[in-house]
């Protein structure tokens, strides 16, 4: 049994089906069909709704993609949809400043703006000191221009919502924690003993790749097992030794104790898909899911974090870039799963860069992700990890350019050999998002960057560039 709360009252769904969306739920069960379906991928925002949950006294409210939801997601919550904002028939300032902008034409894309757009009137996760341009990211629309969006985003005040009857209506609701071919366990024990009864039963976190697993390929993912409300899986601690992360930690909430530990690591957060996939997905799943291309592994790799895993009581910690094996294979056996993270301090000496190419800017997957660690001392290079994603079938370090940096003096023909070894580092492969050739070149020009950009050469080259 799912249950969940929508406007104040308990709807009940028996039976539910592990992978059935939610977004299927709202519109032909609930019959809200305010909420859309665009591309049922995360990619538009159209079918944007706001998720609640307990946070001690208080709701702690995100807004996702309804469409890579499953319905188990849902237990425990409370749910707000389109609808939820305009009960008395009036409507609620967002939508009123939308309709005085001219921010809709044909109308499909306007609800997931208005929940994006109203979820950060309420405060809601990663709105907080965000632009609004940075709040709809992860919206599309394809026929207004987002000049009028963004004018009545920005022009609705903040408001404190009263949550008191919904905090006191989400401890009231019971959690059965299982239904037909799922389990949600709470604690990591109780997951430890079910995968242990369960080892090929599929992990969700947050859904935001197995979700188009369904919604896209069709498949049949047998027994889900759904960690997201694990409470000990969701810690996040900063000491000065490092930081650790629980494996569904989301990517909104870890942002800013990620800046903290380096600014180019909050900066790489905020490049990662739009904000309702950022509210969701968790950075225990980008390094579990094993894709080449996946934004973390690069920079967590480069920093020298390690990965925790357990299965059953057994527990065993290994470094990060040895955790991906090949395309597809990852260190982890059935049974098993990603408990922690954890990324060591960096020296307040070390040089690090983290860059993620793409071809749009915002809500886009990278065709080449590099992270550089150096330490230099003395003028000479005594620590170098480089690890890119989209150069190889995992995310994986540059020997060979590492080699070429330490023991060497930190200067432009040292940098210039280290580009020349990434080169022969990597042999990545032709694709959609980039060809080979890009790729190398690429790579190589991101290490000359490195020094440039340190060396303060630079500013000659703008100098050149104005003289
Ligand atoms: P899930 O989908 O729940 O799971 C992913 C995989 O990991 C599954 O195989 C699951 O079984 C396994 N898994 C999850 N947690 C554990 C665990 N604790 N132990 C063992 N196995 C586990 N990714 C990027 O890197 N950069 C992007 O810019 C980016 N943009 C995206 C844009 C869109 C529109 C979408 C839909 C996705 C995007 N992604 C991007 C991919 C995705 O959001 C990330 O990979 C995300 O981190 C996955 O986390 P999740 O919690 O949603 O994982
Ligand atoms: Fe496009 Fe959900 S329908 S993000
Ligand atoms: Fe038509 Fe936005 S108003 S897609």
């Amino acid at each position: 049994m799912v249950r969940f709360l929508l406007d104040g009252e308990v709807i009940e769904i028996d039976a539910a089906d592990g992978q059935a969306t939610a977004l299927d739920l709202i519109r032909y069960k609930l019959r809200r069909t305010g909420t859309k379906e665009g591309c049922a991928e995360g990619d538009c925002g159209a079918c944007t709704v706001l998720l609640g949950e307990l946070d001690g006294d208080r709701v702690a409210w995100r807004a996702v993609n309804s469409c890579i939801l499953f319905t188990p997601m849902l237990d425990g919550k409370a749910l707000m949809t389109v609808e939820s904002l305009s009960r008395d028939g009036a409507l609620h300032p967002i939508q009123q400043e939308m309709v005085a902008r001219h921010g809709s034409q044909c109308g499909f894309c306007t609800p997931g703006f208005i929940m994006s757009l109203y979820g950060r009137s309420i405060g809601a996760l990663g709105t907080e000191r965000t632009p609004v341009a940075d709040v709809i990211g992860g919206n599309l629309c394809r026929c207004t221009g987002y000049g009028q969006i963004l004018a009545s985003g920005e022009a609705v005040s903040p408001t404190v919502p009263d949550d008191g009857e919904i905090v006191t209506a989400l401890k009231a609701l019971r959690r059965d924690g299982s239904g037909k071919n799922w389990f949600a366990p709470k604690t990591a024990d109780e997951l430890a003993a079910l995968l242990l009864d369960h080892p090929n039963a599929r992990i969700v976190a947050g859904a935001t790749d197995v979700g188009l697993w369904v919604t896209k390929q069709h498949r049949d993912l047998g027994t889900m097992v759904f960690i997201s409300d694990v409470s000990n899986l969701k810690q996040i601690i900063e000491t000065d030794d490092g930081l650790t992360i629980g494996a569904v930690v989301r990517y909104s909430e870890a942002r800013d104790a990620l800046t903290r530990l380096h600014p180019d690591l909050g900066e790489l957060v905020r490049r990662i898909a739009g904000l309702q996939v950022r509210n969701a997905g968790t950075i225990g799943g980008n390094i579990a899911n094993g894709s080449p291309i996946g934004d973390m592994p690069p920079a967590l790799i480069a920093l020298g974090a390690t990965v925790t895993l357990r299965r059953g009581d057994a527990r065993r910690t290994v470094p990060l870039e040895s955790y991906f094996i090949r395309y597809g294979v990852q260190d982890r056996q059935p049974g098993e799963f990603v408990e922690s993270l954890h990324i060591p301090r960096p020296a307040h000496d070390t040089l690090i860069r983290i860059t993620k190419l793409s071809k749009r800017f915002d809500s886009d997957i990278s065709a080449v992700c590099g992270a550089f660690l150096l330490r230099i001392e003395n003028d000479i290079v005594t620590e170098a990890r480089i690890a890119f994603g989209g150069m190889a079938g995992v995310p994986a370090r540059a020997p060979l350019a590492e080699a070429a940096l330490i023991g060497q003096p930190w200067n432009e023909a040292t940098a210039e050999a280290a580009a020349e070894a990434l080169s022969r580092d990597y042999a990545p492969l032709n694709d959609l998002r980039g060809s080979a050739a890009y790729r190398v070149t690429v790579a190589a020009n991101l290490m000359r960057r490195l020094w440039i950009e340190q060396s303060g050469e630079a500013v000659s080259v703008l100098e050149l560039a104005d003289g």
